[in-house]
């Protein structure tokens, strides 16, 4: 029997002596934000339905109505008339509220041998498996992106860097070719989770299961899940999968933060290795010479509000006995900014990786100075015979007095670089090169133009 007080009582306040005051509404209500799951929810419901009537719990004739009203529901929905209210409480009940307007009856009985914990939970894997498998298909296109900037830039040398200090030269396409293996294994980790968010929770109900003579396995075959939860408490109450898609998708962001904050220090004047398209900067509003690369910062920015959003959730969940409890609706914001921080994020990035132009020249000046190909004297050193130690010592008095002059090491008459190991010939300027320095590193995982491009056919092959 419904009561006076408002419109949600039809769904549960026929016990209460008095309403709710209109802040505690507000501060209960998640429709405003979790109508972005209406489609899951209808998909869901009409699987339930289809279940229960072919287990003869409800009739046809209702299953039918249920379908119909359904479908003006969609149809409101997507044309924007649909009118959620607060009233309501959240994107459950405004839709069954809103059914049993158009059914009449048949609508009522939907909810039958199912809960708003069991239904929730099923919503969100649902748009979840949804949001995986976009966040896998702009992961692909963003790593294609970097292929073709690997594949044009693969022979083009820059100083490879450690504690930001020149280490060694590298070429741009190994460069790259290290963020597409890091991206590949943010998708090997989004189709990893996808596997544990794929499992249906409804049948749950609100958290012991239902004495009606459900078919679980049915509706999980609808909604093309891989199987079922399997205990009804652990269906309604857990959300690691979300947990676990929110630290997959804290390192997709903090890869792109990585790669960020190379391209900001890589687009600095003082570096000028690379320039991107202005389409993706902005000037100043004071300083009319200004050209900032807002979209790498941003990002950089966003992985701060991704990565408190995986925090969020391990909080949320901490502290929550058995089984569900309401503190779960608190999980639907940060997972929602997540998805949209994410799938914005990599749409961007896979755009602007188009839109980066290297400078070679730049590139290669700075290779020049920092005595990036040391070590490949003290390797040459090695292989004329020198025990490593000693040519690493050797090579350091090396540098020592290239630094004193003011010189490069190639820049060394053979005399002097002979003056610190007798073992040095005529044929050590070939291994001082930047061009010999990296062809020299040619195994699998080195930094050759030829392994690069060994890398980037295994690569295309992998990534259709
Ligand atoms: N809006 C709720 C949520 O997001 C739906 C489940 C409510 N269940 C309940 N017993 N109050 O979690």
């Amino acid at each position: 029997m419904s009561n006076q007080f408002d419109q949600k009582s039809e769904a549960w306040s026929a016990r209460f002596s008095e309403p709710v005051s209109d802040l505690v509404k507000r501060y209960t209500a998640s429709v405003f934000f979790d109508n972005r799951l209406a489609q899951c929810d209808i998909d869901g419901s009409l699987a339930h339905a289809e279940m229960l009537a072919h287990q003869g719990i409800i009739s046809l004739a209702d299953y039918s109505d249920i379908q119909r009203g359904m479908q003006q529901i969609r149809d409101e929905i997507t044309s924007g008339k649909f009118e959620w209210l607060l009233d309501l409480e959240d994107v459950h009940l405004n839709i069954e509220k809103r059914l049993t307007e158009i059914i009449g009856d048949a609508g009522k009985r939907l909810h039958t041998g199912r809960s708003r914990n069991d239904q929730v939970a099923t919503d969100i894997r649902l748009y979840m498996r949804g949001a995986v498998d976009n966040i896998a298909g702009l992961l692909h296109a963003l790593r294609l992106a970097l292929l073709d900037l690997a594949e044009k830039n693969a022979e083009v040398i820059l100083p490879g860097f450690t504690h930001m200090q020149v280490a060694q030269p590298i070429t741009f396409g190994h460069h790259m070719l290290a963020y597409v293996e890091m991206f590949g294994r943010d998708a090997e980790r989004m189709a990893d989770c996808r596997k544990r968010i794929n499992r249906l929770p409804l049948g749950a109900a609100a958290l012991a299961g239902t004495t009606f003579p459900i078919d679980r396995e049915r509706v999980a075959k609808t909604l093309g899940f891989d199987d079922v939860c399997r205990n009804s408490l652990d269906a309604v109450s857990d959300r690691d999968f979300a947990i676990e898609f929110c630290a997959a998708a804290a390192l997709v962001m903090t890869h792109v933060s990585r790669m960020s904050e190379e391209l900001v220090i890589w687009m600095s004047p003082r570096v000028g290795f690379i320039d991107i398209a202005d389409r993706f900067c902005t000037g100043s509003s004071i300083m009319p010479q200004k050209k900032n690369p807002d979209v790498p910062e941003l990002a950089r920015g966003k992985t701060g509000r991704v990565n408190g959003h995986l925090m969020a959730l391990l909080t949320l969940m901490k502290g929550q006995p058995l089984a569900y409890n309401k503190d779960n609706q608190e999980d639907k914001e940060p997972l929602f900014d997540t998805v949209d921080t994410v799938i914005d994020t990599l749409r961007i990035f896979a755009d602007m990786a188009g839109g980066i132009t290297v400078k070679p020249d730049a590139m290669r000046a700075a290779a020049l100075q920092g005595y990036a190909t040391a070590t490949d004297l003290a390797d040459y050193l090695v292989r004329k015979g020198l025990p490593f130690r000693d040519a690493h010592e050797a090579v350091a008095a090396a540098v020592r007095a290239c630094e004193q002059k003011g010189c490069d090491l190639a820049d060394l008459p053979l005399a002097d670089l002979q003056g610190f190991s007798r073992l040095i010939e005529a044929d050590v300027f070939g291994v001082l090169t930047l061009e010999g320095s990296v062809a020299a590193r040619d195994h699998v995982g080195g930094t050759a133009p030829n392994q690069v491009r060994l890398a980037i056919a295994r690569l295309r092959t992998e990534i259709k």
